[in-house]
């Protein structure tokens, strides 16, 4: 790094120093971990905090920034679950890109904050661009958008804007299968939860009970209808363009939640699963999921400009009417937040130096991943497959036919935990506890997934044999 850059640390050593050690304290941790997670139970990762810290995360006098730097860096490395790990497969949890992870510390570095154009000038308009690009990725070419934290606040905010665009009261409608965050979004936003539409047997809303919900709904109220584009087990993507003539002919808005399955848009192989999309009123994308970020990296996209007139605020320190006028707009009416950091910059550098080709073979090879895997679960004489896989996840079971299937299925994902050997994703669908792998990592190859399938039945025998000695004694 330039030692001409942004002094960050006048009263020590230099960022480049400090960069240096921090990369040095990252390979010792990972070095240090054998696994894609540390070994041992939840007490032993406890206990190694708290030996890094000392016994004490604020000392009266400070250890001095290299052996702070170095040790806990060191212990949270070797502490952590490592999405690059192919054995670590569990969530929407990715390898950030190393060029993403460079630019986040640059962004770190200026530390610009996009509430008012003279805190981060530049940032303001390549966040302009960046969410234009992906609003006309999208299919709204008029559209905007904002960078957010992730879904969760992308949903939140979304949800606040079509309330309060709505003169009428407004009622919430979602799948069964949508993710947590909305019906968490109607408690924040002082509404009633969300109506809970059916799915049908490939895990989509149904539309036609959607339909006919509406037609019969109490006349003056105003649908706010949330499709999910990738649910979070099954992947599977709601079918948007009758959810949106659903919700339009009943003079309500699609919300789509696409935090995982948006990146199905890099893909000409995989982007003709989201049909429909432009048809939405708003859509949440994570880039932090199929975009291979360092979190944060979550993008709220409207298809009007005028959608996000409800959040606009005038606070005469940040945005003053005259400043505006005058060309310095602010960004300060997009976002929930007011202080906000320009983590706009590692996805403007992903776009660029992948772009959409090189995201979209990423996109397509765990795509291929996931098929592999349900093949070889499929071919497994110990494993079941619940479900075809649609994106990059695959949920299946072992050994469902014993009598403590749902136990044993439980238990051998914690063993593979504790033993510090995988990372498997646990979910529940049809009342039974099922495992998951979300195969989020491009470089991970056909032989690190059977491996980890190895591990999964290997871990399930060793649970078995406990069991069946505990039977006979
Ligand atoms: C479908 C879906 N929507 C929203 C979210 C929430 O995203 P975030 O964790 O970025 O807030 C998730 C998280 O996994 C998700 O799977």
């Amino acid at each position: 790094m330039n030692r001409t850059g942004p002094d960050v640390n006048r009263s020590g050593a230099s960022l480049d120093e400090l960069v240096a050690l921090s990369l040095d304290a990252l390979a010792a941790g990972r070095a240090a971990r054998p696994g894609p997670v540390p070994a041992g139970d939840p007490a032993e990762v406890a206990r190694a905090v708290d030996a890094a810290l000392g016994g004490d995360a604020l000392p009266q006098h400070g250890v001095g920034e290299a052996s702070a730097l170095t040790d806990l860096v060191t212990a949270v490395a070797a502490g952590a679950a490592d999405p690059a790990d192919p054995r670590c497969a569990a969530h929407l949890h990715c390898p950030p890109l190393p060029v993403a992870v460079a630019a986040d510390l640059a962004a770190s570095a200026l530390n610009q904050s996009l509430d008012s154009w003279d805190q981060a000038p530049a940032a303001t308009e390549l966040e302009d661009r960046v969410v234009r690009a992906l609003a006309a990725l999208a299919g709204f070419p008029s559209g905007t958008g904002v960078v957010t934290t992730g879904g969760t606040a992308s949903t939140y905010t979304a949800l606040m804007l079509a309330r309060d665009a709505a003169p009428a009261p407004v009622r919430f409608y979602a799948s069964e299968l949508a993710h947590f965050s909305v019906d968490r979004a109607a408690t924040l936003l002082g509404l009633p939860a969300p109506v809970l539409v059916p799915v049908d047997a490939q895990h989509r809303m149904d539309a036609e009970f959607l339909r006919r919900t509406l037609v019969a709904a109490p006349v003056g109220e105003r649908p706010v209808v949330v499709a999910t584009a990738g649910t979070t087990d099954f992947g599977s993507i709601d079918p948007l363009r009758p959810l949106a003539e659903a919700a339009h002919a009943a003079g309500g808005w699609l919300h789509v939640d696409a935090a995982y399955g948006g990146g199905a848009l890099f893909s000409d192989a995989l982007a003709p699963l989201l049909d429909g999309l432009d048809l939405a009123d708003s859509v949440s994308l994570d880039l932090h999921k199929l975009g291979w970020q360092p979190a944060a990296a979550g993008v709220l996209l409207t298809r009007t400009q005028e959608a996000f007139r409800p959040l606009e605020r005038r606070a005469v320190y940040l945005n003053p009417a005259d400043d505006e006028a005058a060309g310095y707009t602010s960004l300060l009416g997009k976002s929930l937040r007011t202080t906000r950091r320009a983590d706009v910059l590692k996805i403007a550098v992903t776009l660029r130096a992948l772009g959409r080709a090189g995201l979209g073979e990423r996109v397509d090879a765990c795509a291929a991943l996931a098929r592999h895997a349900a093949q070889r679960v499929r071919s497994s004489q110990a494993l079941e497959l619940t479900a075809e896989p649609v994106l990059t996840t695959v949920v299946f079971r072992y050994r469902p036919q014993h009598p403590d299937a749902d136990g044993l299925n439980a238990r051998l994902r914690r063993r593979l935990l504790r033993e510090g050997r995988a990372v498997v994703g646990r979910t529940e669908s049809g009342g039974r506890v099922q495992l998951k792998l979300t195969l989020l990592n491009p470089e991970a190859t056909p032989a690190d997934v059977d491996a980890l399938l190895d591990l999964v039945v290997e871990a399930g025998d060793a649970e078995l044999a406990l069991l069946d000695g505990q039977a006979q004694a």
